[in-house]
């Protein structure tokens, strides 16, 4: 897999010198001025840059963490807030590198939580949860999405995945990366506050080839972006398909349900699926179907036409150099949410096997379409299609995607 190094100046606009420091890996340079404060208690820390060439204000970005509670095997995981310049805000554990919160302004200036999450590592472990499986957050790997039948041939040997979606493999297996403990270090970058986070997924982990390296930078910008920088390598050839699996609705505090949501998807094709939701091959024009989100559309206006809600790969229009892969605006808080890629596809998903059976932050019942997901990534079933873009990465090469999500308001 060719791999190329992009990075949105879309998404964060940055200054040129500001972009090239981040090409060049030199966020140390931040991390090493940045201070660290002596803790509240024993159990948080701050990370503090004040910076004014980074946060272009007074004001400071910070990466503070505290407890998030003990998994049910005992391990103690970790919350660490990532604050902007404008007070955005997001929030994520060690937990499958889980995204927990997302604080963004409305036209008002008003600052709300627009993801879908709990409050404590248990509500992601619930049997709940478990039985219900939505991904809330969390990183996705070692292969996002679905591979047929749970398998694939690759150099010629034939490898047999966990099966864990009826006869397919979903979003990595039984124990994705999802449900691991990452290693986790806060800093702040020249774009603002970052999360590190690394995890060994061992050769033959839920059955995949070779000892794969997988770092996962979250910055948050200081123009209002939520990025997320993915990066691995291998020992042994392997698909792999990263991706972050966030329900948002960017209404949350008034709406129960995203159907207002208005989208666009610059694709003009999307991934026809059989009755298991794999692809089939064909890769259909969307132009009088349900499916064209070409111009934008509210969520719920011919979600009645498409059996099920909508939960689809669409083929990006742009498939490589970093592009748009969708624009939302909830017209009632006036946010916006620009989502750009290098990746060649974006499932959109609503929500559609939600079904209250799950209580979230602040008490709130998650029923149908209560968020919505756009999960970059390379095509459902590569490993088998041979005709879609590869997802193999060899020894020696370096996977290294970036997505972003641009918050803003239209008043
Ligand atoms: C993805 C899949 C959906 C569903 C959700 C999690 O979006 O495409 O079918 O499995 O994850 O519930």
């Amino acid at each position: 897999m060719p791999i190329i190094r992009r990075y949105s100046l879309l998404a964060t606009g940055l200054s040129s010198a500001l972009l090239l420091a981040a090409c060049d890996h030199k966020t140390s340079t931040s991390q090493e001025a940045a201070t660290t404060k002596a803790p509240a208690d024993s159990s948080a820390t701050t990370t503090t840059s004040t910076d004014s060439a980074a946060t272009n204000s007074k004001v400071a970005s910070t990466a503070t963490s505290a407890s998030f509670g003990k998994t049910t095997d005992g391990v103690e995981v970790r919350l660490f807030d990532l604050t902007n310049a404008h007070g955005v805000k997001a929030t994520i554990t060690n937990y499958g590198g889980t995204l927990t919160s997302l604080l963004v302004p409305d036209k008002s200036g008003s600052l709300s939580d627009v993801i879908l999450g709990f409050d404590n590592v248990s509500g992601y472990q619930s049997p709940a949860f478990r039985k219900s499986s939505p991904y809330f957050g969390a990183l996705i790997g070692r292969y996002g999405n679905r591979i047929k039948g749970g398998k694939f041939t690759l150099d010629g040997k034939t490898y047999s995945l966990a099966k864990n979606n009826g006869p397919n493999t979903l979003h990595g297996g039984t124990v994705g990366f999802n449900q691991k403990v990452w290693a986790a270090t806060p800093g702040v970058s020249a774009d603002g506050p970052t999360l590190t986070l690394k995890y060994l997924s061992k050769d033959g982990e839920e059955g995949y080839p070779g000892n794969l390296n997988v770092t996962v930078v979250y910055t948050l910008t200081n123009d209002d972006a939520l990025r997320i920088d993915y990066t691995a390598t291998t020992d042994k050839a392997t698909p792999i398909n990263l991706t972050n699996h966030t329900y948002f609705n960017l209404d949350l505090s008034r709406s129960k349900d995203v159907l207002a949501h208005q989208v666009t998807l610059p694709a003009d094709r999307y991934t026809v699926v059989d009755a298991t939701l794999i692809p089939t091959g064909e890769l259909k024009p969307v132009k009088g179907t349900p499916f064209d989100f070409t111009t934008p559309h509210a969520i719920g206006e011919r979600i009645a036409q498409v059996p099920g809600g909508y939960d689809h790969n669409w083929v990006l229009n742009q498939a490589s150099g970093q592009h748009s892969a969708a624009t939302v605006y909830e017209p009632t808080s006036g946010r916006t949410m620009e989502v750009t890629t290098d990746q060649p596809g974006v499932q959109f998903y609503t929500g559609n096997f939600l079904d209250g059976t799950l209580t979230g932050k602040g008490g709130v019942v998650y029923g149908k379409h209560a968020g919505f997901c756009l999960e970059t990534q390379h095509f459902p079933d590569s490993p088998n299609q041979p005709k879609f873009p590869s997802t193999v990465l060899k020894p020696g090469e370096t996977y290294h995607t970036v997505t972003a999500y641009k918050f803003g308001v239209r008043k």
